[in-house]
């Protein structure tokens, strides 16, 4: 038998939607997997020819491309970010749909963007912040951060943050508002591109298994 496939899936909210797409697409995780108190961070399956791995969503891109991973789950966000030429996003999954965007402080909205030549901006994003700043003629200036970005206006770190937003729930309880989306966001399945060549028999049905998962979801 070949190495078994390992599959890089996201920690975090697009877990709970991913699960029953992986189960539609016949992979279900063992037990321990569902256990919060589990350390394990790789798992078997019901198929003999797949492990899972759960990582950090930027992370499912990194292990994906570098082949460490052959296939995963990551939202467009993460891709577009890192634009990595060996991964391939075959399929949008239409799951964890959110928006990328841009934010400041409620009532501070007062400045002319056409006016502007540079902004300091907090965000994990800093390669879309440049390319959507550098579009408009404005040069981004980004502080890098991981997460809690909305801390960083009221702390004076930058007066604007670039970050996912859902129900806008995290802008409204920091006193932010959203002033543009940058892109709408939804979770994608990621082959690495050499992988599904080596290992096509493996990979071409998978990905067609996701593709009908896609399909039948509204009817599920
Ligand atoms: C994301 C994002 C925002 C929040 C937005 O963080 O970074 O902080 O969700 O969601 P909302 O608009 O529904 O409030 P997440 O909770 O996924 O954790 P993270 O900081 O690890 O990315």
């Amino acid at each position: 038998m070949t190495r078994p496939l390992t599959f890089a899936i996201p920690k975090g909210r697009i877990l709970d939607e991913a699960l029953p797409m992986l189960a539609r697409a016949g992979i279900e995780p063992e037990a321990e997997f569902h256990d919060k108190k589990s350390r394990a961070l790789r798992f078997a399956t019901n198929r003999p020819d797949i492990s899972i791995i759960r990582v950090r969503a930027f992370d499912v891109a990194t292990f994906v491309a570098h082949g460490a991973a052959q296939i995963g789950i990551v939202g467009s966000d993460v891709v577009e970010e890192f634009d990595y030429s060996e991964l391939y996003a075959p399929v949008d999954l239409d799951i964890g749909h959110c928006r990328l965007s841009i934010a400041e402080p409620v009532g501070v909205s007062d400045e002319d963007e056409a006016a502007m030549s540079h902004v300091r901006v907090a965000t994990k994003y800093p390669y879309l912040t440049r390319r959507y700043y550098e579009a408009r003629g404005i040069q981004a200036e980004c502080v890098k951060l991981n997460g809690a970005m909305e801390l960083a206006p009221s702390l004076g770190l930058s007066r604007r943050i670039v970050d996912l937003v859902s129900s806008g729930a995290t802008l409204k309880a920091n006193g932010l508002v959203e002033t543009h989306v940058i892109m709408p966001v939804s979770a994608r399945l990621i082959v690495n591109r050499a992988a599904f060549k080596m290992r096509s028999a493996d990979l071409t049905p998978l990905v067609e298994a996701f593709r009908k998962a896609v399909g039948g979801k509204d009817a599920a």
